[in-house]
Order: structure tokens, then C-alpha cells, then sequence
């Protein structure tokens, strides 16, 4: 299965971290936030990889991670990862991000990363079981309002809301996705946000219509890197397991 990562967003709530480079860039512990999207994709046997950002910052994820030739494929006959770059003019959406890549993908399923976002869980199973619908990963958080929030009856998802003023549940979606190809025809269908963006909960709810939204709850530590405190923890996290 080939993957996406999007990498662009203005990073403010970083700033002045950002002003000159991309939130995905920075350091958390050893390696740049990026490496950990791309290490989980890699270790799940992931292969194959766009990564989607800014027209300004493409030169500086290019030097980072040429052709992909810093990683090494595994649990695959595979010699080599391919990286390859996608471009998003406008902050338009998560889901505008992705569709960018409909010929790269092409009749295949496919993995979508926020790359700001860190996993500790292993995810190798569910991708490698995927088949059909969609698939989103939760993870009970304390501040509800900042995240896509699923509410969950019974073992199924009811219903799903972007960044709600009165939150259902505690369960956030968290920024990794498994979608099969109609996923391309759903992003067609959805209308802008009153943001302005092509909000990726209005694809996952139209999953969720369809009766095939499935989800899987996170067991381990997950980081969403869009504030200084955040990656600060990240970073001490990581410095903490690497000692182990
Ligand atoms: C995005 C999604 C949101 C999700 C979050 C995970 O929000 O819109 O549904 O819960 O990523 O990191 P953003 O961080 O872009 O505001």
C-alpha cells in the first residue's frame, strides 16, 4: 500500500520556531518530526511515500530526504523506499492534501499521514489487513476540543465532529488514516469548511454514512507536534525510551 504524508500548515502556534522552516523540520529528541512518520510507515512495510507540502518549503524536505535512500525497507522483497514530493498551493484541507495525490495512488488503497502527528503503536496489523472502507485510529486525550472526536456505542463509531465546542467523547481521531479508493471520489463530493478547508472529518463521515468506518483504539503514547509544549514532551519522551 503507498502512503501519503502531509507536511505543510503554517506551524503559528510554533512560531517563532516556524518563521523560517516547516514544524515537520524541527527536532524532537534526535531526528526530525518527519522521520518518525516515515520510520512507522517503513517499518509497517510501506514502501512507497508522497510527501506533500508548501511550494517554499519543498526544496528543504528534498535535501532531507532525497529519493528515500536513508531508509531501509523492511518486511518486504522490496530494494528500496521511493520518496516522492506533492505539492499544496493553498492551506486548503487535510483532504485536499491527499486528493493531490489521486494519480500517484491510483487504483490502489492507501495510508494517510499527518506527518506532525507520533505513534508509538505498531500498525503493521492494520495495515497489512486492510481491505475495504475506512480506518481511523482514536486515543482518549483531555482536551477534546482541539481534535476530530469520534463518539463510539457498542464497538461502532456514531457519529464524528471536528474540533466540537461540546465534545461527545474524550476519543480523538489522530492524524493517521487507511482509506480505499473511493476515498478520492468522497474528497470530490465535500464542500469547503467555514474555514475555508476540505476537512477530512467530512470524509471519514461520509465512511461513517456508508456503514464503514472502522477504528482502532491506541494503546500507547501518541504526540500531535502543533504546540511548543508538545514537542518539548515529545522530545523527553524520546530521549527516554531511547536510554531503555
Ligand atoms: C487535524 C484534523 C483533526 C485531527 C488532528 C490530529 O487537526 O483536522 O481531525 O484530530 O489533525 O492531529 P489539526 O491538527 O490540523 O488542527
Amino acid at each position: 500500500m503507498k502512503a501519503v504524508i502531509l507536511a505543510g500548515g503554517s506551524g503559528t502556534r510554533l512560531h517563532p520556531l516556524t518563521l523560517v522552516t516547516n514544524k515537520h523540520l524541527l527536532p524532537v529528541f534526535d531526528k526530525p518530526v518527519i522521520y518518525y512518520a516515515i520510520e512507522k510507515l517503513v517499518d509497517a512495510g510501506v514502501t512507497k511515500i508522497m510527501v506533500v507540502t508548501a511550494p517554499h518549503h519543498i526544496d528543504s524536505f528534498v535535501r532531507l530526504l532525497g529519493s528515500g535512500q536513508h531508509f531501509v525497507p523492511k518486511r518486504t522483497t522490496a530494494k528500496q523506499i521511493q520518496i516522492v514530493y506533492g505539492i499544496q498551493n493553498e492551506p486548503n484541507g487535510i483532504a485536499y492534501g491527499l486528493f493531490i495525490a489521486e494519480d500517484y495512488i491510483g487504483k490502489d488503497n492507501c495510508v494517510l499521514f499527518l506527518g506532525d502527528n507520533i505513534f508509538l503503536d505498531d500498525i503493521t496489523p492494520t495495515i497489512q489487513k486492510f481491505k475495504k472502507g475506512a480506518s481511523v485510529f482514536l486515543k482518549e486525550v483531555r482536551d477534546p476540543k482541539r481534535f476530530g472526536i469520534a463518539a463510539v456505542k457498542r464497538g461502532k463509531i456514531t457519529s464524528i465532529e471536528e474540533k466540537p465546542a461540546k465534545p461527545k467523547s474524550n476519543f480523538a481521531v489522530t492524524g493517521l488514516y487507511i482509506y480505499d479508493n473511493t476515498v478520492f471520489k468522497k474528497i470530490r463530493k465535500i464542500p469547503p469548511s467555514e474555514r475555508g478547508e476540505y476537512e477530512i472529518t467530512d470524509v471519514n463521515k461520509l465512511y461513517l454514512e456508508e456503514g464503514s468506518l472502522h477504528f482502532n483504539l491506541l494503546k500507547k503514547e501518541w504526540f500531535d507536534i502543533g504546540t511548543v509544549d508538545s514537542l518539548h514532551k515529545a522530545s523527553q519522551f524520546m530521549k527516554k525510551q531511547t536510554r531503555k
